[in-house]
């Protein structure tokens, strides 16, 4: 099913058309008078679904803002490109492929036919091949060539093939097999990789090539690193089976590396990079974890899908926050969402966000190829509180860009020491607060500060802000909120008439690297790029004494 745009394009549909009108009434209303005037606001703006509780009444919203908002995706079909997703549509349409990480996460027995094949059935044999080889990993019945047990792993892969597993590792920590450490090499950067083995010892040491594609320059270039430096001490090319597994789509490839394929735990093409932490890719997660309760994140993930699913507009999560970052993106203007989590073991969240959001809904032509005359993604950022509010925080207070920011928190700490989680939560709650109803010069002046000041220390407030809440943080939860963004991604994709799921953007780069490594690498070839690039190689080659 390919999308059915309205003939002038987004901006030609009279719901946009009537948003618009509706964002010169509310430009200028104040969160502070819109609470004031209803004593229910946070009630009727706030939403629990899959153990998530979601206050969205920090918006700059009413009613009728929701309302416009649910018409314009009823408008676009949501409903019906959401099944299509769901039931294997090829949605992909740059790449003629189905979309369906919601099947990795579908239960055993359930029935999903692509070309007439039953894929839920393909995605639990996978992971019981992976089960099985934990299994064997933590009980010691996998041995390094020299009779070892494994203690280390270290994932090398890039973009959904590194961020997924790293996010989920951090996130997870608490959860994991404490006995066995877990590195992650991503960049092409030799000292990712060096800091990352520094101090491994090879006999004990695993790596997982996890590459979708397996023609990574990147990941290739890590994985040669790792095999020699597995063999510069074992000494032995029989030992590559034993400390190498695989984790990608093209067997070709990775017997092409020297990989067993027996040794390869596969995924589909329906799996986009970005989507694909809770697939194979999510072995490490799983050997950190353990089969149970990765099995357990996976639940989590199929519970914000049927939610997504099958819950009204009105009140679904994932379609609310998608409307609500339309309408700051492309009424209010704002360019960039900071996403706040307030838990230390979300540290990585906002990173793997970035690929999520941006890669997927960073395009600027429509499903048919015209060129888009609204923005679409906007940059995702954050770090985690409070750390932010020491750095960045005072540019959403008192600086100039308005930054709709999600808040993500949890009742109960996972280290529940002294009064630390009180004070935390006090900070998450005391940000909203600011940020929505700031200080008037008034109130500032009436506190007897200097006249001169009072319009430094004035905050202006009106700066809109969800928070998530959820009791605790759970390999489950985990699953549920990375579930929720997707589905955030997706819906604002489908509003924006654009496809999601490929990456066409990133392959220039690719490309032109690729043809000035040997032109680094000699000093005689002659150059034809522009000055710049010219002036920049010759500097480099100057330094290596290759010119
Ligand atoms: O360069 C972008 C990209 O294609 C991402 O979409 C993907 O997650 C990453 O590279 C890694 O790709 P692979 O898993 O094929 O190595």
């Amino acid at each position: 099913m390919t999308a059915s745009p309205h003939p002038q394009g987004l901006t030609g549909r009279p719901e946009w058309k009537a948003l618009g009108d509706h964002y010169n009434a509310m430009k200028s209303m104040h969160l502070r008078d819109l609470f004031a005037g209803d004593p229910n606001r946070a009630k009727t703006f706030s939403l629990s679904a899959c153990d998530l509780f979601l206050d969205y009444s920090k918006n700059r919203i009413v009613a009728e803002t929701m309302h416009l908002l649910f018409s314009l995706a009823k408008a676009a079909d949501l409903k019906a490109h959401t099944e299509a997703m769901f039931t294997g549509g090829r949605i992909n349409i740059t790449e003629d492929r189905a979309v369906l990480h919601t099947a990795l996460r579908s239960p055993r027995g359930t029935v999903l036919e692509v070309d007439g094949h039953n894929v839920i059935q393909d995605v639990h044999e996978v992971l019981d091949k992976m089960a099985r080889f934990c299994d064997r990993i933590h009980s010691g019945d996998w041995k390094g060539h020299t009779g070892k047990p494994i203690k280390n792993v270290v994932n090398i892969g890039i973009g959904g093939s590194d961020l997924g597993p790293v996010m989920a590792y951090e996130a997870l920590k608490h959860y994991s097999n404490r006995g066995m450490t877990f590195r992650f090499v991503s960049n092409v950067d030799a000292t990712d990789f060096a800091e990352a083995t520094f101090d491994l010892n090879p006999e004990e040491t695993l790596f997982i090539v996890a590459s979708k594609t397996f023609t990574t320059q990147e990941t290739m270039t890590n994985a040669l690193t790792a095999r020699q430096w597995l063999l510069a001490t074992l000494n032995d090319e029989a030992a590559v089976a034993k400390h190498f597994v695989a984790v990608s789509t093209n067997a070709e490839k990775v017997q092409e590396f020297g990989i067993d394929t027996a040794n390869m735990f596969g995924f589909w093409d329906w799996v986009g990079g970005r989507y694909s932490m809770d697939s194979a890719i999510g072995l490490s997660t799983m050997l950190a974890l353990g089969p149970d309760q990765f099995r357990d994140m996976l639940s989590g993930f199929h519970d914000m899908d049927v939610h997504f699913r099958h819950a009204p507009l009105e009140e679904n999560m994932p379609v609310i926050m998608a409307l609500l970052g339309i309408w700051y993106s492309n009424f209010f203007n704002a360019s960039t969402i900071a996403v706040l989590p307030y838990d230390q073991y979300l540290k990585r969240f906002p990173a793997y966000l970035q690929q999520l959001t941006m890669e997927s809904n960073g395009k600027s032509v429509t499903l048919t190829g015209a060129s888009v005359d609204y923005d679409t993604s906007p940059v995702y950022w954050g770090e985690p509180g409070t750390n932010g509010q020491h750095s960045f925080y005072q540019l959403i207070h008192q600086g100039t860009h308005l930054i709709p920011c999600d808040f993500i928190a949890f009742c109960r700490s996972l280290n529940p020491i002294n009064d630390h989680h009180d004070k935390l939560m006090a900070n998450v709650f005391a940000q909203s607060e600011a940020l929505a109803f700031g200080k008037t010069s008034e109130e500032v002046a009436a506190e007897g500060t200097q006249a001169n000041l009072v319009p430094h220390r004035t905050f202006p407030g009106n700066r809109p802000s969800n928070t998530i809440l959820a009791e605790k943080l759970t390999p489950r939860l985990l699953g549920t909120l990375v579930s929720l963004y997707e589905h955030i991604v997706f819906v604002q994709g489908i509003i924006y008439e654009i496809n999601s799921f490929d990456q066409w953007g990133v392959e220039l780069g690719k490309v032109l690297a690729k043809r000035i490594v040997p032109e680094l690498q000699s000093g005689s070839e002659e150059l034809s790029h522009d000055s710049s690039t010219n002036q920049l190689i010759e500097h480099y080659r100057k330094s290596h004494g290759r010119s």
